[in-house]
């Protein structure tokens, strides 16, 4: 698979004495111009103070201007990159802005970079700066066979620190790990080759990691999983990922993703239009994975287990089928009215593999229904909870990250829903109505006493169309927030 992008960053406390093809700087509306600017503006004749003046320059968020630097020592072009209100410039701004400034500029071979948007933010969200300009070097395009985006050699980041770098670098890597999962087709990512990439990366930053094949699957009475995965050619998998950053003996927290790496819908099959994206169906598990590298790689002191629940949903003589009735492995029993409801079959076997861990906490992340799309947009994670706050800490971590979540209410009301006359629970609630809950409500069976948050994330995970600050594909969402999860329980 093509590398993932990776300039060498560095830093610099010299932003317009340094030889560059590109030096990116910020403008408020209601400040005056930074040290930086202020200092291209004198070694250009004053050109900035003069379009300012004009009313040519605008420094609304996400608007910019690339002119003509002074060259020589310094840059050959400047991009005065609108940063909008000071008193809004929060992390989120840092890691939008800087993206969107870099993808305004990836058409064009420009091989040097110097970054001065820190001395707009707080020390603390420098990182999100550098994570941010990875992130808007990595895009859908990757079988392109003329590249659409140039990445540069070298991208100089002012005023910020080794450690901002170093933690920016791997939280963005990390993003566009769990991007480039997704964005890849289901030919090149199923759930043997998800799990083969899973070993190598543990491998790779020092994670345990364990593959559950076909064979260990049923030895294990994982049947759920295998009867979603039973019409496919490609047999299921279930990995499970060690971070061992705590005490010895510590109770870890868990993270669990769907990874359905195709949904067809099975026999209750998608018309090609809804099934045209569905690539991206292993979001979640895309994000356990992004995630937990990003761990490994911080060093994060807390025992973590990430499990992804791997199968392709698919039509043969060999699918599931309307009727059956499944024996989990949890020993409940599921009645499968449609096969299309698969990400909750899968997930059923895969939280009761998480919950014999004992861990503390758990979150799961899937791309479940598209009624938390009719309920919040593309653009909002669900978030459905036993436990208010468990809840309430994912949704704090969401908000200092920047990524829109809202909580849908786990009534009682909604448990009769689920119910089936010939098995416990069923697999589709009553009618299309409340399906992002019915879902949840599924899945509450499974999670036994454990204090859960489940993220749907089948808005935001895979956008139809660019952003200025993105390209369409796949998004990488919740990855930031979920490093932050983690980090701020081994704080505690
Ligand atoms: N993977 C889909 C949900 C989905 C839809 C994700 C659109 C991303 C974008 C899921 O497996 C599914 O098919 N859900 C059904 C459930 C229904 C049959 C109860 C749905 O949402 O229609
Ligand atoms: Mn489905
Ligand atoms: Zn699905």
């Amino acid at each position: 698979m093509p590398q993932l992008p990776c300039p060498r960053f560095v830093v610099t406390e010299n932003a317009i004495g340094e030889t560059c093809d590109v030096l990116i700087v910020g403008l408020c509306d209601d400040a005056p111009l930074s040290a930086t600017v202020a200092a291209v503006d004198q070694a250009t004749g004053g050109v900035i103070s003069r379009l300012k003046d004009q009313g040519k320059l605008s420094s609304e968020s996400g608007e910019s201007m690339l002119i003509p630097g002074p060259g020589g020592d310094g840059p050959m072009l400047v991009l005065l990159m609108g940063l909008g209100e000071k008193s809004k410039l929060d992390r989120e701004a840092a890691f939008t802005s800087t993206s969107t400034a870099v993808r305004s500029l990836v058409s064009k071979p420009h091989e040097t970079w110097v970054i001065a948007l820190p001395e707009w933010f707080d020390a603390a969200d420098h990182d999100a700066i550098v994570a941010g300009a990875l992130y808007g070097l990595e895009g859908q395009s990757i079988y392109r066979t003329k590249p659409s985006t140039y990445v540069p050699q070298t991208i100089a980041i002012t005023g910020a620190s080794k450690t901002a770098i170093d933690r920016g670098v791997v939280i963005g890597d990390s993003v566009n790990l769990a991007r480039r999962l997704v964005n890849e087709p289901a030919s090149v990512i199923y759930p043997a080759s998800f799990a083969e990439r899973a070993e190598a990366l543990a491998t790779e930053v020092g994670l345990g990691c364990e593959v559950w094949d076909e064979t260990r699957l049923a030895e294990e009475n994982c049947r759920a999983i295998l009867a979603v995965g039973g019409g496919s050619d490609k047999p299921p998998r279930l990995v499970i990922l060690r971070h061992n950053g705590g005490a010895e003996g510590e109770p870890p927290i868990a993270i669990v993703g769907k990874g359905v790496t195709f949904d067809s819908g099975g026999l209750s099959i998608k018309p090609s239009d809804g099934m045209v994206d569905m690539k991206c169906d292993m979001g979640g598990a895309a994000t356990v994975i992004g995630t937990m590298h990003a761990l490994a790689k911080l060093g994060v002191k807390k025992n973590v287990i990430g499990l992804c629940g791997l199968a392709e949903n698919m039509v043969s003589g060999s699918s599931y089928k309307l009727g059956d009735v499944i024996v989990t492995r949890s020993g409940k029993t599921i009645e499968i009215l449609n096969t299309d409801a698969e990400g909750r079959v899968v997930l059923s076997d895969t939280l009761d593999v998480a919950i014999q861990q004992q861990p503390t906490a758990m979150v799961d992340l899937a791309t479940l229904t598209g009624a938390c799309m009719v309920a919040l947009g593309n653009e909002v994670a669900g978030l459905m909870t036993n436990n208010q706050s468990a809840c309430d800490a994912v949704e704090g971590a969401a908000h200092a990250e920047g990524e829109p979540v809202w909580q849908l209410p786990m009534f009682e009301l909604y448990d009769e829903k689920v119910k089936s006359k010939v098995a416990d629970i069923k697999n589709i609630g009553e009618g299309r109505w409340g399906g992002a809950i019915t879902a949840a409500k599924f899945l509450e069976n499974f999670v036994g006493d454990v204090p859960w948050v489940h993220i749907d994330i089948a808005g935001p995970a895979f956008a139809d169309s660019p952003k200025p600050h993105r390209d369409a594909g796949a998004t990488g969402v919740m990855v930031r927030t979920l490093v932050r999860w983690v980090e701020n329980q081994a704080e505690a």
